[in-house]
């Protein structure tokens, strides 16, 4: 009786502590494994994507993102946590997006970023491009839903702001929580950090931005979020992207054998005919592929060739012209002058 009870007691803890509900970014438990147990993670509507220039559609009506106290107070206390596959901070519900067809309220922003080599983990990409790392300011729909529990997976639950990281100049504003990660190094980890001016962890220009409908990007991959990524990245040092990518792992701290957290970002997803809306229109070239802009020099020089050509006919017809003018001997009238003088 003891061995049956053990066996029917392993086959019910084995899908719940091996598999179930379990998910990386990579080996077995990878994204291309997650539709097994998040089936909207292979479904439609997903992100992120790559911005590409022809998916592109600018729209006079997309204004600036407007932002509500998102100048929190220092006397205010956030949560910082390792949830074991990002570093998140929660953020207060009085912190708001209006000028959106719903009112949203803040939940949380967490990263994504490459490896400490390969500085290349962003989700969203432009044209092809990776930049550094990415971070995500979750909203849900507080016009709509009581908390986002119940928003997550309904179709308008979610938008989130994505801004694009580069390593560069040093950025104060990140400092403000970067310097308490050594103490969540391991998996469900927390402190508590003072509060700050949020508006400062995003881009100056909040009026260039693309805009779509797409999901969750982790699982269960939910197409519930309306997307706003800036066009315009912000930097962090070297030293502060390294704080990211080399001091954090998305094991607990008393497991055997430490899981480094880095590479946590899902590649771009398909399309499905969906369009990205832009709110920016200018002259600079990734309004153009590359390809277009080949053909506009090559169709410009071979027109001027064109032109020199037909200009050197015109003045080859012209001078032969006026040789059958200038006299039947082909002499020229000042030459035949001088003939005529020498005569
Ligand atoms: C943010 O609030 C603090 C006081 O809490 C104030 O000193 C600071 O000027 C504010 N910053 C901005 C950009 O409004
Ligand atoms: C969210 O709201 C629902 C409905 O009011 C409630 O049942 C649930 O407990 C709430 N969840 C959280 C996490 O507050």
């Amino acid at each position: 009786m003891m061995p049956f009870t053990l066996l029917i007691m392993i086959l019910i803890a084995f899908p719940v502590s091996s598999n179930g509900g379990k998910w990386g970014y990579n080996g077995p438990n990878g994204e291309h494994h997650w539709p097994k147990h998040f089936p909207y993670c292979g479904g439609a509507f997903q992100s992120p994507v790559n911005f590409q220039p022809e998916l592109l559609r600018y729209d006079p009506n997309l204004f600036a993102i407007q932002l509500q106290n998102y100048n929190l107070s220092s006397r205010e206390q956030l949560t910082l946590s390792n949830n074991g596959h990002s570093v998140q901070l929660s953020l207060p519900s009085y912190m708001q997006l209006t000028g959106l067809p719903h009112r949203y309220s803040a939940a949380q922003l967490h990263f994504h970023w490459g490896t400490q080599n390969v500085q290349a983990g962003s989700e969203h990409t432009v044209n092809g491009k990776q930049f550094a790392a990415e971070m995500h300011v979750v909203h849900f729909n507080s016009g709509k839903y009581p908390n986002i529990s119940m928003a997550v997976d309904k179709s308008d639950g979610l938008a989130v702001l994505g801004v694009f990281i580069e390593v560069g100049e040093f950025n104060p504003a990140f400092e403000k929580f970067f310097k308490y990660v050594n103490g969540i190094k391991y998996r469900d980890q927390k402190v508590q950090v003072p509060a700050f001016n949020i508006r400062e962890l995003l881009p100056s220009r909040l009026d260039e931005y693309y805009r779509y409908d797409g999901s969750l990007t982790t699982p269960p991959c939910f197409p519930s979020v309306l997307w706003t990524v800036f066009r315009q990245p912000v930097t962090i040092s070297l030293r502060q992207y390294l704080a990211l990518a080399t001091a954090l792992y998305s094991s607990h701290a008393q497991e055997v054998a430490p899981m480094p957290m880095l590479g946590n970002y899902r590649k771009p997803q398909l399309m499905d005919n969906r369009v990205v809306l832009v709110s920016f229109q200018d002259g600079d070239f990734t309004w153009m592929s590359w390809g277009s802009l080949i053909s506009i020099v090559m169709a410009s020089g071979l027109g001027l060739l064109l032109f020199i050509a037909f200009c050197w006919c015109l003045l080859r017809k012209r001078s032969e012209a006026d040789q059958e003018k200038f006299g039947a001997d082909g002499f020229h009238p000042s030459e035949r002058q001088e003939k005529i003088s020498r005569v």
